[in-house]
């Protein structure tokens, strides 16, 4: 009959768009061999990093830290602290106790940092910085005091002490000018002179994978890996001296953040790049740099998603072919959506809300498509992460010449904190990917601060 035909055809239309999404969706998708094969990737790239003649031109950067060892609780004092390069702007005072005591105590304040001063000049951004540093001592009642001061400055620095570091290259939504090549710390102190208001005493500058890791290892000696999954991607790690060959000396350890966000830049991931991180990595502020970061950070994941979104639209399987504003915009779906989009508690009439919300006007047909892409996505983050990590744990297993080795993660980040599976993916990853390794991940509440603080204590040798 007429209406069967018609069922029929409705059927065949449905399966034909199913079809198509799986298709796309494949393209994400990563089998154990691609994963082995980042690891192994990831591997030759860490090495390259760390070897002198090749430290140059490696996309894992490798960068000294300056910073020898762990906290061993023996530290003490109070310490002013600066945080810049995650979601906000802050300024702390840290108090650490030693001893039976033993405690750290934080206040802070948290400054918006305008996205014309995020791309401005940089000694707009300095004079900001200097700027929210005299309210918050105005506020805290220490205008007069001259406290040591740890600069979390979460952009790749290479430094040559503890307290010199120039800035690479911005990276997620920086972009000021007259920063890349200059001295971070130097770039403050001009700015501290300009205001000629107070003075500081400039300790240490410090990446917040490194004051992540110190900070749970405050807590936790077998901590010596910091991971950071937010708005951008990266970790540090202990290394022997004897392997950093752009560093004299042979003897003991130093952290090294890795920069591993550059992953890729030298074409070795290109066969599980696809046209939706291109065209994101297009529209990015550093188009060919931080590839791997632009598959595994907060900041890039709602861009994938929404890349996806507009070529499913398209080709008609989504939204009724209808590409909409919201759309079209950059930066729609931040991570807390994604996050709730793909809660298991949320209902698929939830879902249509969080969309809606967005302005997108969905079916349910529409979220249940929405929430597969986010998931595709994200689980290719949280992979790509553990592929990452299981290069790292292994590299320390293989320094120590061990069979086995129990290791803890500090980690820090929305993406790890907020998202219902990341942070399981994660582990699986790691876990099938580096069979000798036992590794525990730990969430270092706070990293960005309290480990600048501890940096700052053991850089100073207050024990
Ligand atoms: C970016 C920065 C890196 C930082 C990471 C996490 O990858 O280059 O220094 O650690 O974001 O914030």
């Amino acid at each position: 009959s007429k209406g069967a035909a018609m069922v029929t055809a409705v059927a065949q239309r449905l399966a034909a768009q199913r079809r198509e999404i799986n298709d796309t969706l494949a393209l994400l998708s990563l089998s154990p061999e691609n994963l082995q094969k980042v690891r192994e990737n990831m591997r030759v790239e860490l090495e390259r990093g760390l070897r002198r003649d090749s430290h140059r031109t490696a996309s894992v950067k490798m960068l000294p830290s300056f910073v020898y060892r762990t906290p061993d609780g023996t530290e003490r004092g109070k310490y002013l602290a600066l945080d810049l390069g995650g979601t906000n702007f802050r300024v702390l005072v840290v108090k650490i106790r030693s001893g039976i005591r033993k405690s750290v105590r934080m206040y802070n304040k948290i400054y918006a940092i305008p996205l014309e001063i995020m791309q401005g000049t940089g000694e707009e951004l300095f004079d900001h910085i200097v700027q929210c540093i005299s309210d918050f001592l105005d506020y805290m009642g220490m205008k007069n005091t001259r406290l040591p001061l740890g600069f979390t400055f979460s952009f790749p620095c290479r430094q040559t002490g503890i307290d010199k570091g120039s800035l690479v290259s911005w990276t997620k939504g920086f972009k000021a000018t007259d920063c890349e090549g200059n001295d971070v710390v130097e770039m403050l102190r001009e700015a501290i002179k300009r205001r000629n208001e107070f003075d500081l005493d400039i300790v240490a500058v410090v990446n917040d994978t490194v004051g992540t890791m110190m900070t749970c290892a405050y807590e936790d000696p077998k901590c010596e890996i910091g991971l950071i999954a937010g708005t951008g991607s990266n970790v540090c790690y202990m290394e022997e001296m004897r392997n950093i060959e752009m560093v004299e000396g042979d003897e003991g350890q130093m952290c090294v953040n890795t920069e591993w966000g550059g992953f890729g830049e030298n074409d070795c991931i290109e066969d599980i790049r696809t046209r939706f991180d291109r065209e994101v990595d297009e529209g990015s502020l550093n188009n060919g740099k931080q590839r791997f970061e632009k598959m595994t950070s907060g900041m890039y994941l709602g861009e994938i998603v929404r890349q996806i979104l507009i070529d499913l639209t398209r080709r008609g399987l989504l939204f009724r072919g209808h590409i909409t504003e919201p759309l079209k915009t950059r930066g729609i779906f931040e991570t807390k959506f994604l996050s709730q989009i793909e809660s298991d508690r949320l209902a698929l009439l939830q879902v249509r809300s969080i969309l809606q919300q967005l302005g997108l006007d969905s079916t349910c047909n529409d979220s249940i498509i929405v929430k597969e892409v986010c998931g595709t996505v994200s689980r290719r983050a949280a992979q790509l992460c553990g592929a990452g990590m299981a290069a790292i744990v292994d590299k320390i297993r293989e320094n120590r010449g061990r069979n086995q080795m129990n290791i803890t993660v500090g980690v820090d980040g929305t993406l790890y904190k907020l998202h219902p599976h990341f942070s399981r993916i994660l582990k699986d990853t790691v876990k099938a990917l580096a069979p000798q390794c036992d590794v525990e991940f730990v969430l270092s509440e706070d990293g960005s601060g309290k480990g600048a603080a501890l940096i700052t204590a053991v850089a100073r040798g207050e024990t």
